[in-house]
Parts: C-alpha cells; structure tokens; sequence
C-alpha cells in the first residue's frame, strides 16, 4: 500500500523535525542523589565513591567518554543505566561527570556518548521486530500506515519518548536496558520511515 502524497509529506517533515532536548532530563546532582548514592555513597561492591579522587583514579584514562557509555551499558557490578531504564543518555552523562567531579562539572548539555547496536533496520530486528513484524499484544505492526496515523500525531519526539520509558504493552527500551536513547531514536525512525512505503527516487 502505498500512503497517499500529503501523507508522505507529513512524515518526512516528522523525521526531519530537529530533536528538542527534553525538559525532563535531570540534573546530574538530582539524578546521583536519587538513584546512583545507594552503591556510590558507600562504596557498594566496590563501587568508586562520589566526588572521592583516589576512587576514581585508576579510572580517568578512561574519559569521560569511555565512562559514561559503560554506565549506559553497565559494567562488571554496575547494572546498565544505573538499573533504572527510564534514566536517558543525557541524565547518565550527567550524573558521571558530578559523581567523579564532586559536582565541579557543569551539566553537559549533550551526552558524553552514545552507544550504537548498528542500523535502525538491524535494531528492529534484533529488539523490536518480535512483537512489532506481527503486532503482537497490540504492538502496531511494521508498515501499517492505520495502525500508526493516530501515534503519528505525538510526533517523533513523542514516539522516541514512548519507546524509551514504555507504554502500556510496550517495555521501557524494547526490554534491552543496554539500547541507548539513540539505538531507540533510529529503530524508532527506521518503523515510521516504513510507513511512507517505498518513495521515488
Ligand atoms: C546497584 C549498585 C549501583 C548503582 C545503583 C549504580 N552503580 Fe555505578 N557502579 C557500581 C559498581 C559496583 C561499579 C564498579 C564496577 C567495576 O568496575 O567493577 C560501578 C562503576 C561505575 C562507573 C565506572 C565505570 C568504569 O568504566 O570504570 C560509572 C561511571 C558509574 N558506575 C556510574 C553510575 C551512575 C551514573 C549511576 C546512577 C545513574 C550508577 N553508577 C549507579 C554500582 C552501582
Ligand atoms: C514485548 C513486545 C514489544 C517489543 C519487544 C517492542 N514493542 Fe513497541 N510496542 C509494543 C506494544 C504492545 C505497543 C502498543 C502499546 C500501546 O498501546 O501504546 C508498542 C508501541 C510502540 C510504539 C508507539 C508508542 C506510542 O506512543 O504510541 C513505538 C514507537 C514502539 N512501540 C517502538 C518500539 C521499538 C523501537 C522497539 C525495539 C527497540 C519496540 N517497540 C519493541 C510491544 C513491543
């Protein structure tokens, strides 16, 4: 089936809407204070203490790069996003960098990193495509332009922030804590350019 012109129209400009940092990313100091001090208040399993530099030493080649993406995906004892999958990119680089500086760092304003699984296609298929190739427990199915005109209208943005946090029948991230926010973006981006079917070259 193929959308009709206005229809494609409508949904190249949603995927080529710039994305808006979201007002509901946290502070690093709010986001260490409630979820990131029940290991690295105390040193939990050895957990490297906030703001404590011999701590955090043996780890600093690493940049802050480097830590906030293991953060992301976890580590050894460090689950992935702190164990809370709703945490974004930018909430993780955040709070990294005012765990390791005691606060001194300023908020970033984009995340330090970002972990990449491959391809919004090759993402879907390994992560989405269980519930969403079939429409499994409601999921709208791949391509089908009714199942998804009334979603549409929340906007890229708004479809990225379901995927992310959940909804209804939909896990947080698909069920894989370790997606990024920009692993999610492009599957995300991926299912909606396939609704516009197939365009001319
Ligand atoms: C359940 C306990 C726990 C929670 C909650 C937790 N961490 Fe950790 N974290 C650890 C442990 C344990 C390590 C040490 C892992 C290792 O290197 O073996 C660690 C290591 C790290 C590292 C260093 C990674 C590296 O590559 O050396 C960073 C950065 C980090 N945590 C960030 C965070 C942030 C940010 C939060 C809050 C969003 C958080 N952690 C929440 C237990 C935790
Ligand atoms: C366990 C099944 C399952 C998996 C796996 C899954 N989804 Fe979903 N998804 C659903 C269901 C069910 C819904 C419909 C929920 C609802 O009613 O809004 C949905 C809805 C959505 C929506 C629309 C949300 C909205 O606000 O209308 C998006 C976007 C989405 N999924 C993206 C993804 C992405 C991206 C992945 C892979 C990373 C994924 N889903 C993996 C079941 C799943």
């Amino acid at each position: 089936m193929f959308a009709s012109l206005p229809t494609r129209i409508a949904l190249s400009a949603l995927l080529l809407a710039p994305s808006i940092l979201l007002a509901a990313d946290r502070s690093g100091k709010e986001v260490v204070e409630s979820v990131c001090i029940a290991c690295h208040g105390t040193g939990k399993d050895g957990a490297p203490r906030i703001g404590n530099a011999t701590d955090w030493a043996p780890r600093a080649a690493k940049g802050l790069d480097k830590l906030s993406q293991n953060a992301i995906t976890g580590v050894r004892k460090m689950p992935a996003h702190g164990g809370q999958a709703k945490l974004t990119d930018l909430e993780m680089s955040r709070a990294t960098a005012y765990m390791i500086s005691g606060g001194v760092t300023p908020d970033t304003a984009k995340p330090y990193a970002t972990t990449t699984k491959g391809s919004g296609e090759h993402i879907v298929d390994i992560a989405c495509g269980g519930c969403h190739k079939e429409g499994k427990g409601g999921a709208p199915k791949i391509g089908d332009l009714e199942a998804w005109r009334p979603r549409l209208q929340k906007g890229m943005d708004g479809l990225v922030t379901s995927a992310t946090s959940g909804h209804n029948g939909m896990p947080a991230r698909g069920g894989f804590a370790d997606m990024s926010d920009s692993d999610i973006r492009a599957a995300v981006s991926f299912m909606v350019s396939k609704i516009s079917g197939p365009t001319k070259p």
